[in-house]
């Protein structure tokens, strides 16, 4: 019979999962603390449990604590995999990322659905018997810095975190996706601060800003004479990023021609200076994103087929904000923790109106996006409540749209649907004519009486 063993300080949740893993078969003990688990993963005789579920935050150790002490234990090899399982409760990056990469199994949230956990648990009896899990983990990680760190608990978001953990210390070349505004540049400097390059520099280069041969230049470096204006020679951005990470932003964007030059210098890890014949060897970690999807651009012959598949070792697809808006709550809190009115004045708060128009919205330029939206708003309500009104949604931000699906699903009377759009249609006249009522009203065509009326109705 297969031995789990439950560790958490809340004995409900013990408990609950007690009854649930013996219902299940299995043959259960528990643990209320760090200690004790660290205890039971190194005994050696028949108790010591297959599997251990665990709480991150318990009195004497956390969870962290735990699987840094057991992964670097005497007898056994540091980077191991353990046969760990973490409960979280926290909506950030920071546990997940780094319990994956102290060798945990897996990880679930708090507040847990019972099928999930069952499902995690099986999962992992299931690579057990495959006997394939063999990961490369560290059991080392940089001091983090705060603001560097992954908001969002949605499902999406949590495998991205699982991946970065993976890959963190493997070094391997990777791909980040996504549309504009979705976390890629904040994927990449997480990635490279846990990677074993993380001593040195990380070298961004976007890819889009510069014509190809100053790309090229800039890349490669040039030497002295190789163009018009060049004086000197001059080290590129890949030599610049010796032992450390290049970062290659918007990589869709260059041309066959840089496209050919940067697959040699992945295939053989050497290039030439523009201008020169001087081979110059590089030991740089790559880490390249685009906001394009580059198997489409393949299909035009835009993109380099060869160099997508060198560059896509590993892929990391952040999805858009509106295919995880349960996150939009998380996020909000930690932008109004963030941008504060002034240095000493408390996070701003917002109203529940106003919550559920970010909630709502279709967030085209995503998580920059409500960024933005959340400083301006903490601006214009000075620090207090945020509200409606302090949102504002026009020229470029204007696509908002009430997801009618989602609102219908949750029971959304038509007339309140209808009332939305009304209220929505009455601040975005109101924003466009700089609220003057006369023209909002005429944009409308509406009357100016009955304008105001709708107004003072929504209490505009
Ligand atoms: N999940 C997240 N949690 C917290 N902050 C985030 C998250 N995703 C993005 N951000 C923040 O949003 C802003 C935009 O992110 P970033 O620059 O990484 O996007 P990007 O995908 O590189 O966009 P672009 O394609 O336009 O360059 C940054 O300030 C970043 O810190
Ligand atoms: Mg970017």
């Amino acid at each position: 019979m297969q031995r789990i063993l439950v560790a958490d300080d809340d004995a409900a949740i013990r408990g609950v999962l007690r009854d649930l893993l013996e219902d299940e078969g299995f043959q259960v003990s528990e643990a209320d603390n760090g200690v004790g688990v660290l205890s039971a993963l190194s005994s050696s005789n028949g108790s010591r449990p297959d599997l251990v579920l665990m709480d991150v935050r318990m009195p004497d150790k956390s969870g962290l604590d735990v699987l840094r002490e057991a992964g670097t234990g005497i007898g056994s090899a540091p980077n191991k995999q353990l046969p760990v399982v973490i409960m979280t409760a926290f909506g950030t990056s920071n546990v997940a990322i780094e319990a994956i990469q102290l060798g945990a199994y897996d990880y679930i949230t708090k507040p847990f659905d019972l099928d999930h956990v069952l499902l995690t648990i099986q999962r992992f009896f299931e690579r057990q018997e495959l006997n394939d899990q063999v990961i490369e983990l560290s059991t080392r990680l940089g001091d983090r810095d705060p603001n560097e760190v992954l908001i969002g608990n949605s499902g999406p978001m949590q495998e991205v975190y699982k991946t970065i953990g993976r890959v963190a210390r493997s070094d391997a070349t990777v791909l980040i996706s996504g549309e504009t505004g979705t976390g890629k540049e904040l994927v990449a400097s997480i990635l490279h601060n846990s990677s074993s390059y993380s001593r040195g520099p990380l070298i961004k280069v976007n890819c889009a800003a510069l014509p190809e041969t100053l790309l090229e230049s800039e890349l490669f470096g040039h030497e002295k004479g190789a163009f018009t204006g060049a004086l000197n020679q001059r080290k590129g951005r890949f030599e610049m990023a010796n032992k450390g990470t290049i970062f290659l932003d918007e990589v869709g964007e260059m041309t066959l021609s840089t496209q050919k030059k940067l697959l040699r210098v992945l295939q053989e890890k050497e290039f030439e200076r523009v201008g020169g014949s001087v081979s110059v060897k590089i030991d740089t970690r790559i880490i390249s994103a685009t906001n394009k999807i580059l198997p489409d651009e393949i299909e035009q012959n835009r993109f380099r087929e060869d160099l997508y598949y060198r560059l896509n070792v590993i892929s990391i697809y952040l999805p858009p904000l509106r295919d995880r808006r349960d996150d939009v709550p998380l996020l909000t809190e930690h932008f109004l923790q963030k941008h504060r009115f002034t240095a000493s004045s408390g996070p701003a708060r917002i109203s529940q109106g106003a919550m559920q128009m970010l909630m709502e919205y279709d967030w085209p330029g995503n998580v920059r996006q409500l960024e933005n939206q959340i400083e301006r708003a903490t601006v214009l309500s000075q620090g207090s409540v945020i509200t409606e009104e302090h949102l504002s949604f026009t020229g470029a931000d204007s696509r908002r749209v009430i997801d009618i699906g989602q609102r219908v699903r949750k029971g959304t009377t038509l007339q309140d649907l209808l009332g939305d759009i009304e209220r929505q249609a009455l601040s975005e006249a109101l924003g466009q004519t700089d609220g003057d009522r006369l023209a909002a009203a005429s944009l409308l065509g509406m009357k100016v009486g009955e304008f105001q009326q709708r107004l003072a109705d929504y209490g505009l």
